[in-house]
């Protein structure tokens, strides 16, 4: 039987949860979301074509029975057409549960996040302006509105929406349904929105998004479970803050920002690009004590002449590149000696075994090591 398991990203998002979600969920009954809302992007290659989902777990894509947990947000419109979306990509009308318990995104929420992003003037966070914040923040100040109230409420705007998605029994309890399937020796892949530097508690506050981004998020005691990290062999940062080895804009990272297509899947912004810093690993680790990690993008590196990480003590250290595709590549000793250094560089630094290498965006483009 497989270990439910958790899979949360280790620096500021986008570091490819989606694919490596994606192959995980094909060994889960289930996934499950439990942070953010439609705030997260996550890109999946379903066959020749990418998806973009914002509200539903990645694993959805793979036909898996998809959850959204309590401690999420959303806006039902765009949540009904991204179901309708998978509907119409995959071909088969997915297997979703919206928790009762989920907060609703009003415009008003999105028009008090763009208002108070221009108020900030230079001390701007770069937020995604979904209405992510403020509606985390009614949430806190016990005036939201959650979609078990809204069903029942003429006046909300999302009344008749509501009323559809419970019809097609949409709307649900998702806790007791993941009590349900693990106590009958099933197993969940729950999956982390946004990346821990952006978590409300532990990230580079206030340039941090509104929720719990590490594996406590879930919200529910899961015993046991497994924590996957997903790691990009780069940096990269979409919004502002601090961001200690960001590559000043020159053609390396604007290489890596064109082949590793690092743009926003939300917003489209270009993403700001840096290299591999452990120390942010390392207090990730801290705090969610990770089973092992997922290392994603090395493909994007390729071309490099030589790629350099910052070690936990703060000094740096440098691989060369390849210059050849390895995409085909599926045993670890065929990766060129850059990639086998780093990660022998990653496991020594952090004592955390690299389980997975993504060589490429498609499902397939994978390297497991035992
Ligand atoms: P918010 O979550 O829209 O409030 O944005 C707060 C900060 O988190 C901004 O820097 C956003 O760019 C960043 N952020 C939010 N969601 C994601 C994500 O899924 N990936 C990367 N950055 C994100
Ligand atoms: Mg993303």
């Amino acid at each position: 039987m497989t270990t439910s398991t958790v899979v949360i990203g280790t620096q500021w998002g986008d570091e490819g949860k989606g694919k490596i979600c994606d192959v995980l969920s094909q060994y889960f009954d289930a996934t499950a979301r439990f942070n953010g809302g439609p705030n997260a992007g996550h890109t999946v290659q379903h066959g020749d074509q990418r998806i973009k989902l914002h509200h539903l777990p990645s694993g959805v894509a793979n036909g898996r029975h998809a959850l959204m947990m309590p401690g999420m947000i959303c806006r039902p419109d765009e949540l009904f057409e991204e179901i309708k979306m998978v509907a119409e990509t995959t071909g088969t009308f997915p297997h979703v549960t919206v928790d009762r318990r989920i907060h609703i995104i009003t415009e008003r929420h999105r028009e008090i996040d763009a208002d108070k992003e221009s108020a900030r003037g230079d001390n701007k966070i770069g937020t995604t302006l979904t209405g992510n914040g403020p509606c985390y923040a009614d949430k806190s100040h016990r005036e939201g509105s959650r979609l078990d109230m809204a069903v029942f409420d003429r006046e909300s705007p999302y009344h008749k929406i509501l009323r559809d998605m419970v019809k097609y029994g949409l709307i649900g309890d998702s806790v007791r349904e993941i009590r349900d399937m693990l106590d009958s020796g099933r197993s969940v892949l729950f999956e982390g929105a946004h990346g821990f530097m952006l978590d409300i508690d532990h990230g580079s506050y206030p340039y941090v998004t509104s929720s719990t981004c590490g594996a406590t998020g879930i919200g529910m005691h899961i015993d046991p479970l497994e924590v996957c990290g997903v790691m990009k062999a780069y940096s990269t940062r979409i919004g502002a803050g601090a961001f200690l080895t960001e590559i000043e804009s020159d053609a390396i990272s604007d290489y890596i920002r064109e082949r590793g297509r690092e743009y926003g899947t939300t917003t489209g912004r270009p993403r700001r690009i840096g290299w591999l810093d452990l120390s942010v690993l390392e207090e990730c680790h801290r705090v969610n004590d990770l089973d092992y990690l997922a290392l994603t993008m090395v493909d994007v590196l390729s071309q490099l002449h030589q790629f350099h990480v910052k070690l936990r003590n703060g000094e740096w250290t440098s691989f060369p590149g390849w210059g050849y595709d390895i995409s085909g590549v599926r045993e670890f000793q065929h990766l060129p000696s850059g990639i086998r250094e780093l990660v022998s560089t990653i496991e020594t630094q952090l004592s955390i075994p690299v389980r997975m290498i993504s060589v490429g965006p498609r499902t397939e483009e994978v390297i497991w090591r035992s």
